[in-house]
């Protein structure tokens, strides 16, 4: 859960979660134990509901219709310039609201559409990362698997930037200390962290820009910062070297934790679940080569079913706040513009009438799905204008990742152990707690 970046006032007489701290309002119950502070909400009288993070009110609105704020008809994101400019800029397109979204989104799309993952090389620099680190991950009898998918989710996105493999180990030591400045006061004097991450970013930045000149330079170079680079909006604008950078950035923070998170879950799954192992190995085996695009899908439907049950169990991005700009009726209740609203995606996830059985993980209810899936299924990656542009590149890498780890195990006569499912940690996103990852590589016979 995202707090709001400043004090908002708690506006309506409706009601408030109970255990309320005095300093801390409902932050250390949330983060502690997310599903059921969620469920409490859900249960209280009524759709919406109070509580308290760091200081300031947002009305939790848990009804199924709370998607339809995604749509932004009535909506701003612009409050997360204020939480996370250190990364993300004033010119990011997450924090950008109706035509500056249009034109950053537009002119920055491409790369990240299903033919232009194929088309710019994208995924082609994907499958040769996820070779290389799942044949190293498997040299060894021991691998805590939120620490690889750490590792192949970052690797990829600097690949994917130009940065070349004798460097990925030191931008990911600067982008960590990046992400830091994100959290205490913006001061910018040593010893806090702020000082010390805007250091990193003026180093990740020249860099960067030395990569966007260099496509600038040459109209025929491939990948997606030269994808960018050449991107234009619908007034033929392009992106300016600051809304390059803000959005490179944004890529990096929006694109890494949350597809390891799904990936170390998606291994988790398998390593404690024999059949499913067993399922999957059959499915990778009898298929070729990797998915490159969602056409190619369609060889994959069990890795994909993981995939898609992984994330609807423990979405990365368990809530999304929104602040609205006009007022919003619900049950006759008018709530003001001003208000932050906070969307479920984690209950939404979860809806008994969407998912029978909602808590259990059963990939089937996917590989059974024949319709097109819904905007609601594929909430965990939002909806809307700002629906996550890295929708398709995150379902490539993560169904390439497990099938090809599959491949690997089945050759080698392995398979990966977990004695249970591992705890969730759930601040600053849902994934799985790191320990509880450790997996051992054992010898294995298909049943
Ligand atoms: C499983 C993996 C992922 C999940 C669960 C996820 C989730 C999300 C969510 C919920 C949003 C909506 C934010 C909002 O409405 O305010 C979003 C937006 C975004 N995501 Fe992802 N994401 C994932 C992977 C990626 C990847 C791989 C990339 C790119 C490398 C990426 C880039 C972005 C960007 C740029 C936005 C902002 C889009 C906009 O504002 O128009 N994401 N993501």
């Amino acid at each position: 859960m995202h707090p709001p970046a400043t004090t908002t006032p708690r506006t309506l007489p409706l009601p408030v979660l109970g255990g309320k701290l005095p300093l801390f309002g409902h932050t250390f119950r949330l983060f502690k134990d997310l599903p059921k502070t969620l469920h409490e909400l859900e249960q209280s009288p009524g759709p919406l509901c109070w509580i308290k993070i760091l200081g300031s009110w947002v009305l939790v609105y848990t009804r199924r219709e709370s998607f339809d704020l995604f749509m932004n008809r009535i909506t701003s994101s612009a409050r997360l310039i204020k939480q996370g400019s250190v990364v993300i800029g004033k010119r990011s397109m997450v924090s950008s609201d109706g035509d500056d979204h249009r034109h950053l989104r537009k002119a920055a799309s491409r790369p990240f559409t299903p033919r232009g993952l194929t088309m710019s090389g994208v995924s082609a620099t994907i499958e040769e990362v996820v070779r290389a680190r799942v044949d190293a991950m498997l040299a060894k009898d021991e691998v805590v698997l939120t620490r690889e998918t750490q590792r192949i989710a970052l690797d990829i996105i600097f690949r994917i930037m130009g940065i070349p493999d004798s460097e990925l180990e030191v931008w990911a030591d600067k982008f960590n200390v990046l992400l830091k400045g994100l959290i205490g006061p913006r001061i910018n004097a040593p010893p806090l962290p702020y000082f010390f991450s805007s250091r990193a970013r003026d180093w990740l930045d020249e860099r960067l820009k030395a990569i966007i000149d260099n496509a600038r330079d040459d109209p025929d170079a491939q990948g997606l910062v030269p994808e960018m680079v050449r991107g234009r909006d619908d007034e033929g604008r392009g992106l300016t070297d600051e809304e390059l950078l803000d959005n490179l950035r944004l890529l990096v923070f929006a694109g890494h934790e949350t597809t390891a998170s799904v990936m170390a879950w998606m291994a988790s799954y398998v390593a404690t679940d024999v059949e499913v192992h067993d399922r999957l190995v059959a499915e990778a085996t009898a298929a070729e080569g990797l998915p490159q695009a969602p056409k190619d899908m369609g060889a994959f439907p069990y890795a994909e079913a993981i995939f898609r049950e992984s994330l609807r169990l423990h979405p990365p991005v368990s809530t999304q706040n929104r602040d609205l700009t006009a007022p919003l009726e619900v049950d006759g209740v008018t709530i003001p513009a001003g208000t932050t609203i906070t969307v479920p995606i984690w209950l939404l996830s979860r809806d008994p009438e969407l998912y029978p059985d909602p808590d259990a993980f059963n990939p089937d209810r996917w590989v059974a799905h024949k319709r097109k899936l819904s905007p609601l299924e594929t909430v965990q990656f939002g909806g809307g204008p700002h629906f996550c542009l890295g929708y398709h590149m995150a379902w490539v890498e993560s169904v390439m990742f497990i099938t090809h780890l599959a491949r690997r195990l089945a050759e080698q006569g392995r398979r990966l152990v977990l004695p249970r499912l591992p705890k969730e940690s759930f601040f600053p996103l849902i994934r799985p707690v790191g320990e509880d990852t450790r997996a051992r590589v054992v010898p294995h016979k298909m049943t």
